[in-house]
């Protein structure tokens, strides 16, 4: 999951063909699949199937009878194996948590954005080594749950060096880092020259560190015009946009991602007809985030309406300390299903190549010949055990580059 750190080792194969080839360039062959999720629309799923993997690939996927022969060989023992979950919208880099704000909201307070400046305060305060850990921990918890690919964005920290220094940590564990300084306006500044900030001084110094521009369009946070400023800012400065939009109320944040071309639009809870036509008539993914429901006892996306008028849906946690401090795709996948009125295939979907097409990525998220070989096995027969079992810890083994972690 990340382009720095190590991974542990797994299981060693067994020699088939080749005993004694290098490890790493040995081709190896993964039987026993009772049910492959391989995530490729072109070929969904295989029932009693193999795969190959290579050099940290896939090479090949196919009917277990009909594998090739290769150097090594591992049995997963009939269980399911799926694409390593995508993980499309995470905010990780922040100290301290909102608790006490969680549990007022769970006796009826309303979530409003103005927690943010709580979290803004807390990591302001701490130091880098406080911060590395707090992602170390999520996206660790992350991976044991399935998550080979995981994006994660500034927005906590709302000064030049603060978000700066948000970023530059957010890159030692992924390449999907996005500058969210347009999180809020934060206190003690006027919200013009806040927005001079963002898509000035800050955009410039943060810009080498993002791949990916957000803004939180929304009542309270920032209007359509200062969005518009804000992405067209940072698409200038050689990022691409992707936008929060429509979480707490319709607005204009998901016709502006449209237009904008954005990636995704992401929360996508109120949604105007017009809304659900320009999602399903462009590229830009709606990425639902039922976590932040879950969190602040607000009603779902519908996610049948979306999937009916064609749009292509991503589901992802949300993972932060306000409104959605889950790091769990498989409790994601679950609330698709009971609360958004996704079948449990729609759900495994949405949580991995969906997840792929609101990054615009072609090489994770799916298990097909030239993607990279991040998969997990499940404690399971099938992905619906996702949804079937809530709760239930199914995530045997995770892969990433074709090195194992149990
Ligand atoms: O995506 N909506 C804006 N940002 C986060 C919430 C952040 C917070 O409450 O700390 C979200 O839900
Ligand atoms: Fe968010």
């Amino acid at each position: 999951m990340t382009p720095t750190q190590g991974q542990a080792p797994g299981p060693t194969p067994t020699p088939a063909s080749a005993p004694g080839a290098a490890p790493g360039r040995s081709s190896v062959l993964i039987d026993g699949i009772g049910l492959l999720y391989t995530g490729d629309p072109e070929r969904e799923e295989i029932a009693d199937a193999a795969m190959v993997v290579q050099d940290g690939r896939v090479v090949w996927t196919g009917p277990a009878s009909r594998a090739p022969d290769t150097d090594l060989r591992e049995d997963v023992g009939g269980r399911c194996v799926i694409p390593g979950f995508v993980d499309s919208h995470a905010h990780l880099v922040f100290a301290g948590d909102r608790t006490a704000e969680f549990a007022a909201r769970m006796s009826g307070r309303a979530y409003s954005a103005g927690g943010i400046r709580t979290t803004v305060a807390a990591t302001r305060a701490a130091d880098d080594e406080t911060l590395r850990a707090r992602v170390a921990g999520l996206v660790e918890e992350m991976r044991r749950q399935g998550t080979t690919t995981v994006e994660i964005k500034s927005g906590y920290g709302l000064t030049v060096e603060d978000e700066l220094r948000s970023l530059r940590i957010a890159a030692d564990w992924t390449s999907e880092t996005t500058y969210l300084g347009a999180h809020v306006v934060p206190d003690g500044v006027s919200a013009d020259d806040y927005v001079r900030l963002v898509t000035g001084e800050m955009l410039a110094a943060c810009a080498p560190y993002a791949r990916w521009v957000d803004v939180f369009c929304e009542r309270g946070a920032f209007d359509g015009d200062q969005s518009r400023e804000i992405l067209t800012q940072g698409m200038r400065a050689g990022l691409l946009p992707r936008v929060h939009a429509n979480q707490l109320t319709e607005g204009p944040g998901v016709r502006l991602a449209v237009e904008l071309g954005a990636a995704s639009a992401d929360h996508c809870t109120h949604l105007s007809d017009a809304d659900v036509d320009a999602l399903a008539s462009s590229d830009t993914v709606a990425t639902l985030l039922p976590g932040a429901e879950f969190s602040t006892r607000s009603p779902y996306p519908d996610a049948r309406r979306l999937i009916d008028a064609g749009a292509t849906v991503a589901i992802a946690t949300d993972c932060n300390p306000g409104s959605s401090f889950t790091s769990s795709m498989p409790f994601c996948v679950a609330l698709a299903v009971r609360e958004m009125r996704m079948t449990p295939l729609e759900a495994v979907r949405a949580a991995t190549y969906g997840g792929a097409r609101a990054l615009r990525r072609d090489d994770v998220g799916v298990l097909r010949p030239g993607a990279r070989a991040d998969w997990a096995v499940l404690d399971a027969p099938s992905y619906v055990h996702l949804a079937y079992r809530p709760g239930v810890p199914l995530v045997a083994r995770v892969s990433s580059l074709g090195r194992s972690t149990e």
